[in-house]
């Protein structure tokens, strides 16, 4: 099948370069040249486990192309996915301009039928308003009974793939949601997808709006589990109970479920944030006032600083000069990703105190130095980090972090203290090793 695909960030790069896997002829277009430049070149712009193959071999085998002039990309193809940023306005709102203006674009110049797939995550509405925008300008071109004028289908296909685990969850996703609802192209969606869906799981098809809702709802959802366990983790600490175990206790009712369950210093990244903020948004635009979920924000937000309170009362309210090692900055592992990464939250309260952070991340640091630059200082491996240092903050669960040399680490610290944001070490193990150990919603560990 021929393919386009807009935009090359973390969803459109896996759509493309999976849809080529399966034997599509795909194009990639975007309108950052430098990113297109490296990808012609055979690099992968962004840092996603397992990708890498899958592009070298797709580039090689000539399914898998890459263009900045829209054009080029969609002049063969039937089917155009748009995988374009969906940020988040001044008022929190989703800011549509991206989608709507590609939107646009394509009314001008496309001339044969296509099917205008939305892969970005949008409001209830989207797919009227990307149909409403390509057909004001094939308006301007064609006659309504302009035999040349060309038709197309909008198609709703929100994507639900983790970043860190994006290909695997693209070629083997639980379920795929299409709404779609011309004929034509649910066949389309159908042939396309079915090598992704050989083992039952399956293409739920439906209207366009209930398509869109599906994505904010799923994410919304997974927001609110998380929040409601950090909750419990907040309230384990003032009763002295402890987490892991609720969690264990709760999780095997299957009702529940044993999955984002575990506690930690807030949610992050490119959509959690912006997508429940965007759903509070539209239901108060048709005068709904999600409650559930406007707390949900609210106490993610104190949660991802949550950390620092606790450093401030180890070192008696005077975090000055402190020399603070942070291990993790992406907002979960897996990923170069720091968009809302908490780790960010926590670097801006420790230097306001006027602490000095010394950081370190397998894939993040060049992102973060981006954005921060020399606020901080870079390690070149988690242990150089720790040397001298006050206090270990841990902000991100990397493997590399899971079963260090606590020995090592014990001498490199100057001061043996843990603040570990991802509750990753057993309290025993750390009492062993003399640390002072704090983690979210478990008993404090301090040196006898
Ligand atoms: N990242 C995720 O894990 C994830 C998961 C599911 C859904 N989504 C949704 O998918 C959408 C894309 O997310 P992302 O994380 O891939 O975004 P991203 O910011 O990583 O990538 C977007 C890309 O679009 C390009 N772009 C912008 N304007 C363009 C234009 N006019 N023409 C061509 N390219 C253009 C940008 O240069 C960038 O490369 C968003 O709506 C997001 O909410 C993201």
């Amino acid at each position: 099948m021929k393919i386009a695909v807009v935009g090359t960030g973390y969803v459109g790069l896996v759509t493309g370069t999976c849809l080529a896997e399966t034997g599509g002829q795909v194009m990639c277009v975007d309108i950052d040249e430098a990113k297109v430049e490296k990808m012609k070149n055979g690099i992968v712009p962004i840092y996603e486990p397992h990708l890498d193959v899958l592009f070298e071999r797709n580039i090689k085998q000539g399914r898998l192309k890459f263009t900045t002039v829209l054009e080029d990309a969609i002049k063969d193809a039937e089917l155009i996915f748009l995988a374009l940023p969906t940020p988040p306005g001044e008022d929190g709102s989703a800011d549509l301009s991206y989608v709507l203006g590609v939107a646009k674009h394509l009314g001008k110049i496309i001339t044969d039928y296509k099917v205008i797939i939305d892969k970005s995550t949008v409001p209830v509405g989207t797919g009227e308003q990307v149909e409403a925008a390509v057909t004001e300008e094939l308006d301007k071109r064609f006659g309504k009974d302009d035999p040349n004028r060309p038709d197309f289908d909008v198609v709703s296909n929100p994507e639900f793939l983790r970043e860190g685990f994006a290909v695997d969850d693209f070629m083997k996703p639980d379920r795929v949601v299409v709404g779609a609802e011309s004929e034509r192209a649910i066949q389309l969606m159908e042939k396309l997808y079915k090598p992704f869906v050989r083992q039952g799981n399956p293409i739920i098809f439906m209207d366009v709006r209930s398509a869109e809702l599906t994505k904010y709802a799923a994410n919304s959802f997974l927001a609110t589990k998380i929040t409601f366990m950090n909750e419990i983790a907040n309230l384990c600490e003032l009763l002295g109970a402890d987490v892991d175990k609720i969690r264990i206790g709760i999780g095997s009712d299957a009702r529940i479920g044993k999955r984002f369950l575990f506690p930690g210093i807030g949610y992050g990244g490119s959509c959690f944030p912006k997508d429940v903020q965007a759903l509070v948004k539209s239901a108060g635009q048709v005068e709904y006032d999600f409650r559930i979920l406007n707390s949900v924000m609210e106490v993610n937000q104190k949660q991802k600083t949550i950390i620092v309170p606790k450093l401030k009362a180890y070192f008696d309210n005077d975090l000055s000069g402190k020399k603070i090692a942070l291990w993790g900055l992406a907002f979960k592992p897996d990923t170069d990703d720091i968009r809302e990464a908490p780790a960010l939250y926590v670097i801006d309260e420790l230097t306001a105190t006027g602490a000095e952070v010394v950081a370190y991340d397998p894939e993040a640091m060049e992102n973060v130095k981006g954005v921060i630059g020399d606020k901080i200082t870079y390690a070149d491996d988690h242990y150089e980090a720790l040397k001298g240092a006050d206090a270990l903050v841990i902000a991100t669960e990397w493997q590399i972090f899971r079963n260090p040399d606590f020995m090592h680490m014990a001498n490199l610290l100057g001061n043996k203290a843990i603040f570990d944001g991802r509750n990753l070490y057993n309290l025993d193990e750390m009492k062993e090793y003399g640390f002072y150990y704090t983690s979210i919603g478990r008993n404090t560990v301090t040196p006898s």
